[in-house]
């Protein structure tokens, strides 16, 4: 049996209105592009959209890495900045490092997020994905579905699950990684990926199962750029059930809207909200950020879904949370902690402002 590989990946080429939604012929241009020259790459695709950003995923056989997957989505992008353009939507081939492909994506703006596995007799697969906001955002949820007993049962009941997961954590400012095995260096991995600006939860391994359970886009795209092209709007898979987290443990953490940075200017933390596909068109403050949670059941790669797990009432009351802690968040203006330190303002606009004084300072006597 040939393993398949779930590739994700997204990048916000141009947006309607301001930086709220992606318009609907670029994600009828990627459909035009993915169906003629994926027809025989791929075995499935979606196009999809969170907020501002254009989402591809794909399914294949051709494993991680592969760089024919990653022009295929490299040219969809390109043909969808084309659109892009020719709308004169805002920020056209905003997340575009580079006006021709270099072998792998990552690296030239788009994030991504790959898995390959063996599938299994059913593989449920959650595809998580975020608007105005950071890789780090992954790491508190993640945090919870496979460490977290208060969160995910399994952790306690389900034999498969009781001996942990592993963690891999990168360093995306020193550009290193490490792996923490969990639960016995939870205390240790925790000092670390509090830190949500700096790292960040890149892979997730059931001890048990000898097997990836989760995987994120790690892409800063500020740190690549070396400037302000807006927030690395991240994207994550995670497996479900039969040893892994059930689908209801995965989708749990949502229920309670954390703060995390990323939200008007790429400067100012806000709740993320959990909402439908539809309704991710960020639009107060340009946010609050959003996550959408999409189901697929694999079946020989085919992609059988998607469930549009947020659009169930059952966050109704995470939103209404999500709205409260924005209403108190807003009230800080530009103060901290609602506004981000100085220090994770480098990639914005801010240290233009600040050059500009940088003479009028004087010595204290
Ligand atoms: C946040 C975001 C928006 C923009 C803001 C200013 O990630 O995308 O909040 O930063 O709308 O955009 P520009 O500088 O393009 O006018
Ligand atoms: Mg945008
Ligand atoms: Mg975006």
């Amino acid at each position: 049996m040939p393993k398949v590989t779930l590739s994700v990946i997204k990048a916000d080429v141009g947006s309607y209105v301001g930086h709220s939604c992606v318009h609907p012929e670029l994600m009828e241009t990627a459909e035009q592009c993915l169906d003629g020259k994926g027809k025989e790459l791929l075995i499935d695709y979606l196009v999809t959209h969170v907020g501002d950003d254009l989402v591809l995923i794909l399914t294949h056989e051709r494993g991680t890495d592969h760089g024919e997957i990653h022009e295929l989505a490299w040219d969809t992008f390109m043909q969808a900045t084309h659109k892009a353009r020719q709308l004169k939507l805002y920020g056209a081939g905003q997340d575009l490092l580079s006006d021709s492909f270099s072998g792998n994506i990552k690296g030239m703006g788009p994030g991504i997020a790959e898995i390959e596995f063996e599938e299994r007799p059913s593989e449920p697969v959650v595809v998580f994905l975020a608007d105005k906001t950071e890789p780090g955002a992954w790491n508190m949820p993640l945090y919870k579905i496979f460490a977290d007993p208060f969160n995910t049962a399994g952790l306690v009941i389900d034999p498969k699950m009781h001996r942990g997961f592993d963690f891999e954590v990168h360093d995306l400012i020193q550009n290193q990684k490490i792996v923490f095995h969990c639960p016995e260096e939870l205390y240790d991995m925790l000092v670390f990926i509090g830190a949500m600006g700096r790292y960040s939860i890149k892979s997730v391994y059931s001890r048990t199962l000898n097997e990836m359970a989760a995987v994120s886009s790690t892409q800063r795209l500020n740190l690549m750029a070396g400037r302000y092209v807006g927030k690395d709007d991240p994207v994550c898979i995670v497996r479900c059930q039969s040893g892994m987290p059930a689908v209801g443990e995965v989708l749990e953490p949502f229920s309670h809207p954390h703060l995390v940075a990323g939200w008007m200017r790429g400067s100012h933390y806000g709740p993320l909200m959990p909402c439908s596909v539809h309704r991710s068109t960020p639009t107060r403050f340009d946010g609050p950020p959003r996550v959408v949670a999409l189901g697929f059941q694999l079946c020989h790669g085919k992609l059988v879904g998607p469930q549009d797990f947020f659009a169930d009432p059952a966050y109704d009351e995470a939103r209404r949370k999500a709205n409260q802690i924005a209403d108190y968040m807003r009230s800080l203006g530009p103060f901290e902690p609602h506004r981000l330190g100085l220090e994770e303002l480098e990639y914005t606009t801010m240290p233009q402002v600040m050059e500009k004084l940088a003479e009028r300072f004087e010595p204290i006597d």
